[in-house]
């Protein structure tokens, strides 16, 4: 893997790649990788001739008060893992390289960045498409991998691909969880020990919003209530959102149907932790 940390170097690269006729898949990250992220580098080392991940800690993704400063940096497990898992190019541009002197723009999503995290990071995702239309006018790949865990992310960056028409596909990613269910995130690390068991409560909850639904309960009400009632068992998580969405448009729904998100933000301590699950009915289910 060739450790690239100019944006220049990084273009030219990936230039000379595309004039020999292969194709280029991309993986943006902030680091302190873990098996979800290696999942979605098998995806595109599976899908694409080269792969580039990058690794930048985008500021202006953080807000005030939140943990930018203390972000996980792992860099040489992050890199061996890498080598790894065949990976082509690893881009590691410092801040200058992404905002040099005099950067101006800002891109913003509307509608789809109002609830969910929107609501509770202001600016969180003008930093994530205006990070991501960076790297992606920087590496110029065929498609980008994004996983499902930030659903909200996913969905965002959909569409502004597709409406600036960046020619780029979007591919997603399952999430990937611990053995007790805890979706992966570089943030567990924060976690004490009890932090850390009680949060195995939030795929609970998921799960029993899965089961209700399968069960035939449709309300929102009901389906947050009983999220609710597992995580609430847990004296040290604090729900800050348990809301049904469409996944696609990220509006909120008052009844679930099928393929309608449900999505949670959960305060472990003081970490704070995303989730999701999607509502499908089985095949063969009968609507009650
Ligand atoms: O999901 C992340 O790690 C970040 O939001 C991303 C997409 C790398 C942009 O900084």
């Amino acid at each position: 893997v060739e450790t690239i940390t100019t944006a220049d170097r990084m273009t030219a690269l990936v230039s000379d790649w595309r004039r020999g006729g292969l194709s280029i898949g991309f993986v943006p990250t902030m680091g302190a990788l873990h098996r979800g992220h290696m999942s979605l580098v098998d995806i595109s080392t599976g899908r694409a001739d080269r792969t580039v991940v990058s690794i930048f800690v985008n500021p202006t993704q953080f807000s005030e008060g939140e943990d930018l400063d203390r972000y996980p940096v792992t860099l040489d497990e992050d890199g061996a893992r890498l080598r790894e898992a065949g990976v082509d190019a690893l881009f590691l541009p410092g801040r200058e390289e992404v905002y040099p002197g005099g950067f101006s723009t800002r891109v913003e999503v509307d509608g789809l960045t109002e609830g969910l995290c929107g609501a509770f990071r202001p600016g969180h995702f003008d930093g994530v498409t205006t990070v991501c239309a960076v790297l992606f006018g920087i590496v110029r790949p065929d498609f980008a991998v994004f996983g499902r865990k930030d659903a909200q992310q996913l969905a965002v960056v959909r569409r502004m691909v597709r409406d600036l028409r960046l020619g780029i596909g979007i591919v997603e990613g399952g999430i990937v969880r611990e053995s007790d269910g805890l979706a992966m995130s570089s943030r567990n690390r924060y976690l004490s020990p009890l932090q850390r068991e009680e949060a195995a409560g939030i795929y609970q909850g998921l799960l029993r919003v899965r089961r209700a639904f399968e069960e035939g309960v449709r309300g929102a009400g009901e389906l947050e209530e009983a999220f609710r009632s597992e995580t609430g068992t847990r004296p040290g998580l604090r729900v800050q959102y348990a809301n049904l969405v469409d996944p696609d448009t990220m509006e909120g729904l008052g009844y679930a149907g099928d393929g309608s998100l449900f999505a949670v933000a959960v305060f472990s301590g003081d970490t704070r932790l995303i989730d999701n699950i999607l509502l499908e009915k089985r095949s063969g289910s009968v609507e009650v």
